[in-house]
Protein backbone atom coordinates (compact mmCIF):
# COMPACT_ATOMS: atom_id res chain seq x y z
CA UNK A 1 0.00 0.00 0.00
CA UNK A 2 2.04 3.35 -1.05
CA UNK A 3 1.74 6.20 1.09
CA UNK A 4 -1.30 8.51 1.20
CA UNK A 5 -0.46 11.78 -1.24
CA UNK A 6 -2.56 14.95 -0.81
CA UNK A 7 -2.50 18.29 -1.29
CA UNK A 8 -2.42 19.44 2.05
CA UNK A 9 -0.73 16.53 3.45
CA UNK A 10 2.59 15.03 1.92
CA UNK A 11 4.75 12.14 3.17
CA UNK A 12 8.05 11.50 2.15
CA UNK A 13 9.76 8.24 2.91
CA UNK A 14 13.62 8.12 3.98
CA UNK A 15 15.39 5.14 4.80
CA UNK A 16 16.51 4.68 8.70
CA UNK A 17 19.51 3.04 7.68
CA UNK A 18 21.64 4.38 4.34
CA UNK A 19 23.48 0.72 4.23
CA UNK A 20 20.83 -1.83 5.39
CA UNK A 21 17.27 -2.15 5.31
CA UNK A 22 15.80 -0.99 8.72
CA UNK A 23 12.80 -0.13 7.33
CA UNK A 24 11.54 4.26 7.00
CA UNK A 25 10.68 6.93 8.23
CA UNK A 26 8.13 9.21 7.89
CA UNK A 27 8.45 12.55 7.13
CA UNK A 28 4.91 14.14 7.04
CA UNK A 29 4.42 17.71 5.74
CA UNK A 30 1.80 20.00 6.68
CA UNK A 31 1.43 21.84 3.21
CA UNK A 32 -0.19 25.43 3.17
CA UNK A 33 2.66 27.72 3.93
CA UNK A 34 0.38 30.42 2.48
CA UNK A 35 -2.09 29.83 5.49
CA UNK A 36 0.60 29.32 7.80
CA UNK A 37 -0.25 25.44 7.52
CA UNK A 38 -3.21 26.63 9.27
CA UNK A 39 -4.92 22.87 10.31
CA UNK A 40 -8.47 22.78 7.94
CA UNK A 41 -10.72 19.69 6.98
CA UNK A 42 -8.39 18.66 4.22
CA UNK A 43 -5.19 18.94 6.35
CA UNK A 44 -7.53 16.91 8.76
CA UNK A 45 -8.45 14.26 6.76
CA UNK A 46 -5.03 14.01 5.29
CA UNK A 47 -3.44 13.20 8.81
CA UNK A 48 -5.80 10.65 10.04
CA UNK A 49 -5.19 8.56 6.32
CA UNK A 50 -1.61 9.04 7.46
CA UNK A 51 -2.06 7.69 11.02
CA UNK A 52 -4.27 4.59 10.05
CA UNK A 53 -1.19 3.81 6.80
CA UNK A 54 1.54 4.20 9.33
CA UNK A 55 0.04 2.17 11.47
CA UNK A 56 -0.88 -0.52 9.09
CA UNK A 57 3.07 -0.57 7.40
CA UNK A 58 5.60 -2.52 9.44
CA UNK A 59 7.93 -1.20 7.27
CA UNK A 60 7.61 2.49 8.53
CA UNK A 61 9.34 2.58 12.13
CA UNK A 62 9.15 6.21 12.87
CA UNK A 63 7.00 9.41 12.16
CA UNK A 64 8.29 13.15 11.94
CA UNK A 65 5.74 15.59 11.64
CA UNK A 66 6.53 18.70 10.19
CA UNK A 67 5.70 22.00 8.41
CA UNK A 68 6.02 23.57 5.22
CA UNK A 69 8.35 26.14 4.77
CA UNK A 70 6.71 29.45 3.08
CA UNK A 71 6.37 29.90 -0.41
CA UNK A 72 8.45 32.61 -2.45
CA UNK A 73 6.52 35.70 -2.71
CA UNK A 74 4.41 37.35 -5.19
CA UNK A 75 6.47 40.30 -6.53
CA UNK A 76 6.38 43.47 -4.29
CA UNK A 77 4.76 41.49 -1.56
CA UNK A 78 6.17 40.19 2.04
CA UNK A 79 7.55 36.91 2.30
CA UNK A 80 5.16 35.10 4.92
CA UNK A 81 6.68 33.52 8.34
CA UNK A 82 7.95 30.54 9.08
CA UNK A 83 5.31 27.78 10.80
CA UNK A 84 5.07 24.48 11.98
CA UNK A 85 1.45 24.85 12.65
CA UNK A 86 -0.58 27.95 12.84
CA UNK A 87 -3.71 26.34 14.71
CA UNK A 88 -6.73 25.92 13.86
CA UNK A 89 -7.82 27.11 10.19
CA UNK A 90 -9.95 29.91 12.12
CA UNK A 91 -12.18 30.87 8.85
CA UNK A 92 -13.81 27.39 9.42
CA UNK A 93 -14.95 28.79 13.02
CA UNK A 94 -16.90 31.19 11.25
CA UNK A 95 -20.77 30.52 11.81
CA UNK A 96 -20.38 27.53 14.17
CA UNK A 97 -22.35 26.14 16.99
CA UNK A 98 -21.65 23.48 19.60
CA UNK A 99 -23.44 21.02 17.77
CA UNK A 100 -20.97 21.39 14.50
CA UNK A 101 -18.11 21.60 16.30
CA UNK A 102 -18.84 18.43 18.11
CA UNK A 103 -18.74 16.48 14.67
CA UNK A 104 -15.68 18.32 13.89
CA UNK A 105 -13.69 17.97 16.75
CA UNK A 106 -15.11 14.24 17.49
CA UNK A 107 -12.41 11.35 16.62
CA UNK A 108 -10.12 14.00 15.25
CA UNK A 109 -6.65 13.92 13.65
CA UNK A 110 -4.47 15.23 16.58
CA UNK A 111 -6.01 12.20 18.71
CA UNK A 112 -5.12 9.80 16.23
CA UNK A 113 -1.89 11.12 16.30
CA UNK A 114 -1.47 10.58 19.70
CA UNK A 115 -2.63 7.09 19.47
CA UNK A 116 -0.06 5.87 16.80
CA UNK A 117 1.64 2.99 18.52
CA UNK A 118 5.11 3.98 17.24
CA UNK A 119 7.39 6.69 17.83
CA UNK A 120 6.58 10.39 16.87
CA UNK A 121 8.69 13.71 16.92
CA UNK A 122 7.57 16.64 15.83
CA UNK A 123 10.13 19.01 13.93
CA UNK A 124 9.22 22.93 14.48
CA UNK A 125 10.22 25.55 12.51
CA UNK A 126 8.37 28.86 12.97
CA UNK A 127 5.00 29.30 14.47
CA UNK A 128 3.83 26.90 16.57
CA UNK A 129 0.21 28.18 17.78
CA UNK A 130 -3.11 26.53 19.56
CA UNK A 131 -3.39 23.24 17.52
CA UNK A 132 -0.23 23.47 16.06
CA UNK A 133 1.48 23.36 19.67
CA UNK A 134 -0.90 20.66 20.17
CA UNK A 135 0.09 18.53 17.46
CA UNK A 136 3.39 18.76 18.73
CA UNK A 137 2.32 17.98 21.94
CA UNK A 138 0.31 14.96 20.81
CA UNK A 139 3.90 13.99 19.27
CA UNK A 140 6.30 11.84 21.37
CA UNK A 141 9.57 14.56 21.34
CA UNK A 142 9.76 18.03 20.01
CA UNK A 143 12.88 19.77 18.60
CA UNK A 144 12.31 23.03 17.50
CA UNK A 145 14.52 25.82 15.52
CA UNK A 146 15.43 28.56 17.64
CA UNK A 147 13.17 31.08 15.67
CA UNK A 148 10.28 28.95 16.59
CA UNK A 149 7.39 30.52 18.57
CA UNK A 150 4.56 28.30 20.67
CA UNK A 151 1.24 29.57 22.02
CA UNK A 152 -2.32 29.03 23.03
CA UNK A 153 -3.98 32.27 21.74
CA UNK A 154 -7.13 30.85 21.89
CA UNK A 155 -8.21 33.01 24.66
CA UNK A 156 -8.53 35.70 22.27
CA UNK A 157 -11.18 34.50 19.90
CA UNK A 158 -13.02 33.79 23.38
CA UNK A 159 -11.78 30.00 23.33
CA UNK A 160 -9.66 28.00 24.97
CA UNK A 161 -8.17 24.79 23.17
CA UNK A 162 -9.91 22.22 21.67
CA UNK A 163 -7.09 19.67 20.66
CA UNK A 164 -6.15 18.51 23.94
CA UNK A 165 -3.76 21.39 25.67
CA UNK A 166 -5.44 21.72 28.35
CA UNK A 167 -4.25 18.13 29.01
CA UNK A 168 -1.45 17.29 27.25
CA UNK A 169 0.15 20.81 27.58
CA UNK A 170 -0.02 20.85 31.20
CA UNK A 171 1.65 17.10 31.46
CA UNK A 172 4.08 18.28 29.89
CA UNK A 173 5.05 21.44 31.54
CA UNK A 174 2.80 21.65 34.47
CA UNK A 175 -0.17 23.24 35.62
CA UNK A 176 1.02 27.27 36.77
CA UNK A 177 3.15 27.44 33.06
CA UNK A 178 -0.04 25.60 31.15
CA UNK A 179 -2.35 28.49 33.27
CA UNK A 180 -0.28 31.05 32.27
CA UNK A 181 0.29 30.01 28.78
CA UNK A 182 -3.80 29.78 27.67
CA UNK A 183 -4.40 32.74 30.35
CA UNK A 184 -2.28 34.67 28.44
CA UNK A 185 -2.15 34.05 24.76
CA UNK A 186 1.32 35.20 25.02
CA UNK A 187 3.84 33.76 22.69
CA UNK A 188 6.95 31.94 24.40
CA UNK A 189 10.58 31.78 22.27
CA UNK A 190 11.72 28.51 21.49
CA UNK A 191 14.54 28.70 24.31
CA UNK A 192 11.62 29.18 26.99
CA UNK A 193 10.17 26.34 25.68
CA UNK A 194 12.77 24.45 25.90
CA UNK A 195 13.60 25.69 29.30
CA UNK A 196 10.07 24.73 30.58
CA UNK A 197 10.18 21.04 29.32
CA UNK A 198 7.71 22.27 25.89
CA UNK A 199 10.64 21.62 23.50
CA UNK A 200 13.32 18.40 23.71
CA UNK A 201 16.01 20.34 21.86
CA UNK A 202 16.62 23.44 20.49
CA UNK A 203 18.88 24.12 16.93
CA UNK A 204 19.63 26.39 14.47
CA UNK A 205 16.88 26.14 11.60
CA UNK A 206 19.97 25.04 9.11
CA UNK A 207 20.63 22.05 11.64
CA UNK A 208 17.01 21.16 12.35
CA UNK A 209 16.13 18.52 9.68
CA UNK A 210 19.69 16.82 10.23
CA UNK A 211 19.61 17.13 13.90
CA UNK A 212 15.56 15.79 13.92
CA UNK A 213 16.31 13.10 11.10
CA UNK A 214 19.80 11.67 12.87
CA UNK A 215 17.63 10.75 15.98
CA UNK A 216 14.49 9.39 13.84
CA UNK A 217 17.52 7.02 12.49
CA UNK A 218 18.16 6.38 15.83
CA UNK A 219 14.54 5.33 17.24
CA UNK A 220 13.89 3.67 13.87
CA UNK A 221 16.98 1.39 14.08
CA UNK A 222 15.46 -0.04 18.00
CA UNK A 223 13.08 -3.48 18.02
CA UNK A 224 9.71 -2.00 16.52
CA UNK A 225 8.22 -4.46 19.29
CA UNK A 226 10.11 -3.21 22.30
CA UNK A 227 9.34 0.59 21.37
CA UNK A 228 5.60 -0.04 20.80
CA UNK A 229 5.74 -1.64 24.52
CA UNK A 230 7.71 0.98 25.97
CA UNK A 231 5.47 3.94 24.41
CA UNK A 232 2.38 2.09 25.71
CA UNK A 233 3.83 1.58 29.32
CA UNK A 234 5.05 5.40 29.98
CA UNK A 235 1.59 5.82 28.92
CA UNK A 236 0.27 4.55 31.94
CA UNK A 237 2.10 6.46 34.02
CA UNK A 238 -0.80 9.86 32.36
CA UNK A 239 -3.59 7.91 33.14
CA UNK A 240 -3.22 5.94 35.68
CA UNK A 241 -1.99 6.60 39.50
CA UNK A 242 1.65 5.76 40.49
CA UNK A 243 0.81 2.26 41.66
CA UNK A 244 -1.40 1.26 39.31
CA UNK A 245 1.37 2.43 36.53
CA UNK A 246 4.10 0.20 38.35
CA UNK A 247 2.15 -2.98 38.17
CA UNK A 248 1.86 -2.13 34.80
CA UNK A 249 5.16 -1.52 33.63
CA UNK A 250 6.04 -4.63 35.80
CA UNK A 251 3.79 -7.13 33.91
CA UNK A 252 4.76 -5.35 30.31
CA UNK A 253 8.80 -5.84 31.59
CA UNK A 254 7.90 -9.55 32.18
CA UNK A 255 6.57 -10.44 28.82
CA UNK A 256 8.85 -8.74 26.70
CA UNK A 257 11.22 -11.37 28.42
CA UNK A 258 9.13 -13.97 26.06
CA UNK A 259 10.03 -11.97 22.63
CA UNK A 260 11.76 -12.77 20.31
CA UNK A 261 14.02 -9.33 20.21
CA UNK A 262 14.72 -9.50 24.37
CA UNK A 263 16.80 -12.52 22.74
CA UNK A 264 18.32 -10.83 20.34
CA UNK A 265 19.26 -8.22 22.18
CA UNK A 266 20.46 -9.91 25.14
CA UNK A 267 22.92 -12.40 23.11
CA UNK A 268 23.90 -9.42 20.76
CA UNK A 269 25.07 -7.57 23.98
CA UNK A 270 26.59 -10.97 25.12
CA UNK A 271 28.28 -11.89 21.60
CA UNK A 272 29.01 -8.13 20.87
CA UNK A 273 27.54 -8.26 17.72
CA UNK A 274 24.78 -5.66 15.90
CA UNK A 275 21.48 -6.80 16.55
CA UNK A 276 18.92 -8.34 14.04
CA UNK A 277 15.22 -6.80 15.14
CA UNK A 278 12.28 -8.07 13.91
CA UNK A 279 10.40 -4.98 13.14
CA UNK A 280 7.04 -5.60 12.72
N1 LIG B 1 -6.35 30.16 10.49
C1 LIG B 1 -6.54 30.62 9.24
N2 LIG B 1 -5.65 31.41 8.60
C2 LIG B 1 -4.52 31.73 9.25
C3 LIG B 1 -4.25 31.29 10.55
C4 LIG B 1 -5.22 30.45 11.18
N3 LIG B 1 -5.03 29.96 12.41
N4 LIG B 1 -3.05 31.78 10.94
C5 LIG B 1 -2.58 32.50 9.91
N5 LIG B 1 -3.47 32.48 8.88
C6 LIG B 1 -3.35 33.11 7.57
C7 LIG B 1 -3.61 34.61 7.63
O1 LIG B 1 -4.98 34.88 7.58
C8 LIG B 1 -2.85 35.07 6.40
O2 LIG B 1 -3.63 34.77 5.25
P1 LIG B 1 -3.68 35.85 4.01
O3 LIG B 1 -2.23 36.14 3.69
O4 LIG B 1 -4.40 35.12 2.94
O5 LIG B 1 -4.38 37.05 4.54
C9 LIG B 1 -1.64 34.15 6.35
O6 LIG B 1 -2.00 33.01 7.11
C10 LIG B 1 -0.38 34.76 6.94
O7 LIG B 1 -0.69 35.18 8.26
P2 LIG B 1 -0.48 36.70 8.76
O8 LIG B 1 -1.42 36.93 9.88
O9 LIG B 1 -0.57 37.64 7.61
O10 LIG B 1 1.03 36.63 9.25
P3 LIG B 1 1.69 37.55 10.36
O11 LIG B 1 3.17 37.33 10.22
O12 LIG B 1 1.20 38.94 10.27
O13 LIG B 1 1.18 36.94 11.75
C11 LIG B 1 0.58 35.16 13.27
C12 LIG B 1 1.49 35.62 12.10
C13 LIG B 1 0.86 33.69 13.50
C14 LIG B 1 0.95 35.98 14.52
C15 LIG B 1 -0.89 35.40 12.89
O14 LIG B 1 -1.13 34.82 11.62
C16 LIG B 1 -1.89 34.78 13.86
O15 LIG B 1 -2.08 35.31 14.94
N6 LIG B 1 -2.54 33.68 13.47
C17 LIG B 1 -3.60 33.06 14.25
C18 LIG B 1 -3.02 32.26 15.39
C19 LIG B 1 -4.16 31.67 16.23
O16 LIG B 1 -4.95 32.37 16.82
N7 LIG B 1 -4.19 30.33 16.30
C20 LIG B 1 -5.16 29.62 17.07
C21 LIG B 1 -6.36 29.30 16.27
S1 LIG B 1 -7.58 28.43 17.23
Amino acid sequence: MSAPQSDAVSIEILPVDEENDLGSIALVTINRPDKLNALNADVMSGLKAMVAWVEATDSVRVVVMTGAQPNAPPEGKRAKPNAFVAGADITEFVGKKSDDIRVMFADNAVEALWNLSKPTLAMVDGFALGGGCEVACSCDVRIASDRSRFGTPEINLGLIPGYGATQRLARLIGYGKTMEMIMTGEMISANEAHRIGLVNHVCPPEDLRAFTLKMAQTIGSKSSNTLRVGKATIRAALDAGLTEGVAIEAEAFARLFDSRDKEVGVNAFLNRTTPDWEHK
